[in-house]
Parts: structure tokens; sequence; C-alpha cells
């Protein structure tokens, strides 16, 4: 698994046209979002999502999500949100969440380069930024 302490300036990042669905779908393991572009202090990523993620928050920062194809539920303590395709929401920063798709989701997320994939929380699908930047 390929873990550096820097993050090299990426050269899947040169401008270019891409299709976030076109990635999305070229993807081969869930819940393993790829950085597809980037927006100041923030990314864009693209991921292929089956079943639930984990329970989680980002203290710092907030995290939306557009999908790309199929559906998904973002649970949260307050209220559930079913997300259809070409919808997108906005997990507020410091609240609680649990993405979980029935079938197969293809999601694109902007969030903050600090966010921590599962937050506050570590599992055996907590991705790293190293992992997300590694080219699809
Ligand atoms: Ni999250």
């Amino acid at each position: 698994m390929p873990v550096s302490s820097t993050v090299e300036p990426q050269e899947n990042l040169v401008p270019q046209a891409i299709s976030p669905n076109t990635v999305a779908a070229a993807l081969t393991e869930f819940w393993s979002p790829r950085v597809v572009g980037e927006v100041d202090e923030s990314y864009v990523k693209v991921a292929k999502v089956l079943g639930s993620l984990t329970w989680h928050s980002h203290q710092n920062e907030d995290e939306l999500f557009y999908i790309l194809k199929g559906r998904l539920r973002i649970e949260m303590e307050s209220e559930i949100v079913e997300l259809a395709e070409g919808e997108m929401f906005v997990v507020p920063k410091g609240v609680r969440h649990n993405p979980v798709a029935e079938e197969e989701c293809h999601i694109l997320l902007i969030e903050r380069k600090t966010t921590q994939h599962t937050g506050d929380v570590k599992s055996d699908k907590t991705r790293s930024l190293a992992e997300q930047l590694r080219p699809v």
C-alpha cells in the first residue's frame, strides 16, 4: 500500500476536461474515493459505493455529496436524507453521518483538502489522502 508523508503535486490534476461519470465507472473498489480535481482549498472526488461506510463526523469541514448514478441515503442523528441521481446534499461540519447505498451508487464529493475520509473514526474502509490521490 503506497504511503507517503508528503503529497506530490498531482500529475492527474493537469487541467483537462474529465468525465466524473466515466472515472467513477472505472473504479474497481467500493468506498475508495479518488481525487479528480481541485478548487482552491477543496478537492473534487469521485467514488463508487455500496453498503454502509461508517458513522463519523468532520469537525471543521462541510462535505458535499452529488449523486452521479443510483441512490444514496445519508443517515444523520436528526434526519435521514435520500438522494436520487442528479441530487446533492451538503453534510454540515460537525454533523455525524453515515452514507448508505442499497445498490451500487456513484458519487461526486467536494470537500476541503484537510477532510479525513471517515473523519474522527478509523475503520477498515478508511482511505488515506495518499490513496485517494492515486491515479485511477
Ligand atoms: Ni463524511
